[in-house]
């Protein structure tokens, strides 16, 4: 049967909670396909993951699956798109509109995830007025005000790493309680605000280290 989610009864790992995203893409894609329901096998074969490994995962939340039936793609969509915090929109600012800012500012599927940008924020005066996707480019100084007034959940912050720290503390100070981190910098915030940091460049290393494998395994 499909199970009822009793998150609070279970601490969850942080390996499955990176890997819901992955599932949650893979079933948003099988929906838009008019797939209804799916095996672990099939699942497994699509996403290059175990069979084992996606019952595994799934168990973890009382299990979506029936014997013989599989998967109802919908119903798992759905399911993990409530515990990843998808239901509800969140509203979000970008702080440095260069070029990492403009280009995350000119990314509108995030929107369709329900991460709303609200505005953005710098603190050159050439960039006042401008508009990304319809979007304005305000002054820092309206931040504090902004945030209050937009309700502001979530932070983008794409500013040079020796400015992070003073305007992370701005932030939060301001009722900011999450930021997702593009500064090369640990933002050493209290802990009851959350903060994801992106690294592209460990992306790519991990990238190098795997081109690098293939290569000396092709030597021998
Ligand atoms: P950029 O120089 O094009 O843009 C930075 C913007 O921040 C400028 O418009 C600048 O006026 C603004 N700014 C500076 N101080 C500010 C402040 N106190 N408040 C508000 N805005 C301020 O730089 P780019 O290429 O967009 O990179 C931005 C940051 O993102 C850098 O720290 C860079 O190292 C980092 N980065 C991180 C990546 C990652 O994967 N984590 C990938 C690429 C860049």
């Amino acid at each position: 049967m499909e199970g009822e989610l009793k998150l609070e009864e279970r601490e969850i790992s942080q390996a499955v909670i990176r890997r819901l995203p992955r599932y949650y893409r893979y079933l948003g894609e099988l929906l838009e396909n008019g797939v209804e329901r799916i095996s672990s096998n099939d699942l497994s074969r699509r996403m290059k993951v175990t069979a084992s490994q996606i019952r595994q995962d799934l168990n973890n939340f009382g299990g979506f699956g029936q014997q013989g039936y599989g998967y109802n793609v919908k119903y798992l969509y759905t399911e993990i798109g409530k515990i990843l915090g998808l239901e509800e929109d969140h509203r979000m600012i970008i702080i440095g509109a260069g070029n990492l800012g403009q280009a995350l500012a000119n990314y509108a599927a995030f929107e369709k995830r329900g991460f709303i940008l609200k505005g953005i924020f710098d603190v050159n005066p050439r960039l006042a007025g401008m508009t990304i996707r319809g979007v304005p480019v305000r002054m820092i100084e309206e931040l504090g005000e902004f945030v209050k007034d937009n309700e502001v959940e979530i932070a983008a912050l794409t500013i040079p790493k020796d400015r992070a720290v003073e305007v992370a503390d701005l932030l939060v100070a301001n009722g900011v309680r999450a930021i997702w981190n593009f500064a090369h910098t640990d933002l050493n915030l209290p802990e009851h605000v959350i903060v994801e940091n992106v690294h592209l460049s460990e992306s790519l290393m991990q990238l190098s280290y795997k081109i690098n494998r293939f290569n000396e395994e092709h030597k021998k």
